[in-house]
């Protein structure tokens, strides 16, 4: 028998803010018709069912409304999980109650590929009730099936008529959040009876627009990781011994070390977005922390604090076009994975284009290679894979020996490594992620019974109190543009990456230098639960200067 910890014992009767417009029956007021972001003709011919619907924005109706006709609703988590998933759920749940009683939530097993192979289970109040206000995806599962094949859209079709259900919520990235806009479609064209509708979840905060102002879980991952990176800050300051090479999760944005970085203020962050717009190479980078390593040195400090997104290989201009290439190689050549190790790189080397290959060959030859290994589902390069913080640490100490025989540096370099990212994925939803997730869910059983289809959940005004929140529906065909992915143009929706013009990362910009030669860390602690609103209810660093400046 799982034994409940205390504080999962306090947490569980945690009762989540709802926004006022919730509170009571809403009318939904329906905004002007939409346009995607970019590629608007190529979107429209794509989506010709669901684009250019019009933004919804509930308000409190007038009249309380009678109860409606029951019905079912199904569930999906799908990618990496996020802390707040099973709020979103008990959101859900109780806002399709709150409808109806009789309505009932099925929730499918271990991502999108429950429904497409007919794994579910009922999602009862006893159920939900264990799973309130904890981190996790263990309620049902998550996982990384694809949904993008007429073939699983059908078996998917079966399942739902079997069981009742006219709505799925996708609780999802962006590229989850692509899937559930072309299942919309593909239902709608149909004439099938089966509503879609979206939920932004992931870490790493790039799920994010004019219209929807944070993914769900960066709040409580980001908390997470800079409470034990001002732990290490404190230890790297009493022992003086140490530099810390610290990567950070984030797959190609680097806002979660962006947050970190002005949560903890380091003596180094590296922001893979300037690193690209600068058209740096590794060695600049390289070059530029060892002088920030030198200058501590000559003060004495020999130890220090480095961030490290985790997607910063895919940024240096001169590997992105090898990565784009390989993408293209592997997507035509299904045969490459049965080759044995030494053919694939032969094989590599020999089918690039020679400025490519030429990068390809320069890389230490771990990392070449897996930047020819199997791309996730979705096509990404699985850059948590990828040993950067080591990668970066060895070049900053052959850089460092050289700056010695120059004389120019006369310090100690002692590196460790450290990984954050599996560790805050679960964790127990911070306040903000708590009250956050349940809007998200609650508002979706409003847009499941304003008969909205290829919407995404929207909660927004957050860094109000969350009883000002504004809540209603965004069409999802709004956020997206063609890209190319995988070897082909495909309708996606825009991932949002650091802006350098945008106020978090001007705020980090404006302190770096300080940061870098006096030791001004920042200590967190951990994520508070119980206590005064400004030390539990505080939100992002990123979210409160997106919000702030506008
Ligand atoms: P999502 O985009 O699906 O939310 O995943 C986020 C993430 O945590 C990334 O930061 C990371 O690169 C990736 O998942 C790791 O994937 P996996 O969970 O498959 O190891």
């Amino acid at each position: 028998m799982v034994k409940k910890s205390v504080l999962q014992q306090q947490r569980a009767a945690y009762q989540p803010k709802l926004p006022a417009a919730l509170w009571s029956s809403v009318q939904a007021v329906k905004g002007a018709p939409t346009q995607s972001v970019a590629d608007q003709e190529k979107i429209k011919e794509l989506f010709p069912n669901t684009y250019g619907l019009p933004e919804l924005t509930f308000e409190k109706a007038a009249e309380a409304a009678a109860q409606g006709k029951a019905f079912n609703a199904g569930v999906i988590l799908s990618g990496g999980q996020a802390p707040g998933g099973h709020n979103v759920i008990s959101g859900l749940f109780d806002g399709l109650k709150a409808l109806n009683p009789d309505n009932r939530l099925y929730g499918f097993l271990m991502g999108p590929g429950g429904l497409v192979d007919h794994n579910y289970v009922e999602l009862t109040a006893d159920i939900i009730d264990e799973y309130r206000n904890t981190g996790g995806f263990d309620i049902i599962g998550s996982g990384r099936t694809k949904l993008e094949k007429p073939e699983q859209f059908e078996k998917g079709l079966e399942i739902v008529n079997e069981l009742g259900i006219s709505a799925l919520v996708i609780i999802g990235g962006d590229d989850s959040n692509t899937n559930a806009a072309v299942l919309a479609e593909y239902y709608k064209a149909k004439g099938a009876p089966v509503q879609v509708i979206g939920c932004p979840k992931t870490i790493d905060g790039d799920l994010k627009n004019e219209q929807i102002e944070t993914s769900f879980g960066f709040d409580t991952a980001t908390k997470v990781y800079s409470e034990v990176i001002g732990n290490i800050e404190r230890d790297c300051n009493s022992a003086k011994k140490y530099w810390h090479f610290i990567k950070l999760m984030g797959r190609s944005a680097s806002h979660i070390a962006l947050e970190c970085a002005l949560q903890t203020q380091p003596n180094y962050c590296i922001i893979s977005e300037e690193v690209e717009a600068k058209n740096l190479t590794l060695n600049q980078v390289v070059d530029d922390i060892a002088q920030v390593v030198a200058k501590r040195a000559e003060a004495g400090n020999n130890f220090g604090i480095v961030l490290i997104p985790e997607g910063l290989i895919e940024f240096i201009p001169a590997i992105k076009a090898l990565i784009a290439e390989l993408n293209d190689i592997l997507a035509h050549h299904p045969e490459f994975p049965t080759l044995a190790p030494a053919a694939q790189r032969e094989f590599v080397l020999a089918n690039l284009k020679p400025e490519n290959a030429e990068a390809f060959a320069s890389l230490p030859e771990g990392v070449a290679r897996q930047l020819t290994l199997d791309r996730d589902p979705h096509g990404n390069v699985q850059v948590s894979l990828i040993e950067t913080e080591k990668l970066l640490s060895e070049m900053v100490g052959k850089r460092l020996a050289q700056l010695k025989a120059e004389g120019k540096y006369a310090g100690k370099f002692s590196p460790l490594h450290h990984f954050f990212g599996y560790e805050g994925r679960c964790a127990a939803p911070s306040n903000f992620d708590a009250d956050y997730c349940y809007a998200l869910g609650f508002n979706a059983a409003q847009l499941i019974n304003c008969g909205a289809t290829g919407y995404m959940s929207s909660v927004r005004n957050l860094t109000k109190p969350s009883s000002e929140w504004v809540c209603g529906g965004i069409p999802i065909t709004m956020m997206m543009n063609i890209e190319h992915r995988h070897g082909e143009d495909k309708p996606v929706i825009r991932k949002a990456l650091v802006e350098l013009d945008g106020s978090p990362f001007k705020a980090f910009a404006a302190a770096r230098e300080e940061w870098a030669l006096n030791t001004c860390y920042t200590y967190p602690g951990p994520i508070q639960y119980f206590g005064p609103a400004e030390v539990c209810d505080q939100t992002s660093r990123t979210l409160f200067y997106e919000q702030t400046s506008k």
